[in-house]
């Protein structure tokens, strides 16, 4: 048994939707991959899904991933898949990604590495066109490679990995609702007024180049959804308020996390973010119409996705 861990994403990073996103260290999922002996990708385990994933491969993120690798390298040989759900369902933070992600390393490093990231990557896009119906790679790419991802779309995309400023920390509110993305891009309609077109490409060119120069003010000022996040706004109820108390709190800015429910802020650092997610758990206690939450402070991730050790029992 060989298994990987794949990191909780946050995709869309407000002004980036489809094309922009970072990973945190924690939490993430793990997937255990062993040899089998029928050919193809199959499940033989889900843990902390709380028995809702299907076990069919394909309609399972994990095994779609996994088998899109088999079939890129042209083998028959069989893997049996242990996947370990870190990360809530529906949650906006890249949990089918995570799963993907996961599984197509484990299934890599099984194999004796024949795959480079670039198919890899690919692989996992397929498992995300299980989960939702649309390939996009925002979550399954910054899990994959950590850090800040921009993936420019093509066909492969350019991948582009952007720096990450030094201590730059992230605060996660999940409220315990479910999102399903397919559903919330189905809000989204298929044009753009053109001034908002000026004002989102210029908050994301801006927020690239505050990257690459560390001007967290210009970040700051960029992180800002006017084209996806007020049309998904209603699937999250308190969001309004839970982002004016992290700005408040001195967030460099909050917004939807992926398609939601999940909320995050970046801050300078994790001291801040520590205040800052404490500020958006109070107010959403107050305006989410008392649904419990979940908050998780994590430095934004530069490792992705890695091998480790320890399910070796369960294989
Ligand atoms: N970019 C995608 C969306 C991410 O917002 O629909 C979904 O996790």
């Amino acid at each position: 048994m060989i298994a990987a861990y794949a990191p909780a994403t946050v995709s869309n990073v407000a002004c980036g939707f489809d094309v922009l996103g970072f990973a945190l260290d924690e939490p993430g999922d793990i997937v255990g991959a062993a040899l089998a002996e029928a050919p193809g990708a199959v499940i033989a385990g889900i843990h902390g899904d709380h028995g809702r994933l299907s076990w069919e491969p394909r309609r399972n993120t994990a095994a779609m991933a996994a088998q899109a690798l088999l079939d890129r390298l042209g083998t028959r040989q069989g893997v049996a898949l242990h996947v370990h759900k870190g990360l809530p369902l529906a949650s906006g933070v890249g949990s089918s990604g995570a799963s993907a992600v996961a599984a197509v390393v484990a299934v890599n490093e099984l194999l004796g590495r024949p795959a480079s990231r670039e198919v890899l990557l690919a692989c996992a896009m397929e498992g995300e066109r299980a989960g939702c119906g649309a390939p996009h790679p925002d979550n399954v790419a910054p899990a994959l490679y950590g850090g800040f991802v921009l993936a420019r779309p093509a066909d492969p995309p350019d991948i582009v990995r952007l720096p990450v400023p030094a201590g730059l920390a992230c605060a996660v509110l999940h409220p315990h609702l479910e999102v399903e993305t397919g559903a919330a891009r189905a809000l989204l309609g298929d044009t753009v007024p053109l001034g908002a077109a000026v004002q989102q490409w210029g908050n994301l060119g801006a927020l690239v180049a505050a990257l690459f120069t560390g001007d967290l003010a210009l970040l700051s000022r960029s992180l800002d959804d006017v084209i996806v996040e007020p049309k998904r706004a209603g699937l999250v109820p308190g969001l309004a308020a839970v982002k004016a108390a992290a700005r408040e709190a001195g967030a460099l800015g909050c917004s939807l996390s992926g398609s939601g429910p999940s909320i995050f802020a970046l801050a300078a650092d994790a001291a801040v973010a520590a205040r800052v997610g404490e500020a958006m758990r109070v107010a959403y206690a107050q305006a989410g119409g008392g649904v419990d939450a979940d908050l998780w402070i994590s430095p934004v991730g530069t490792s992705g996705a890695r091998v480790v050790a320890g399910l070796a029992e369960e294989a």
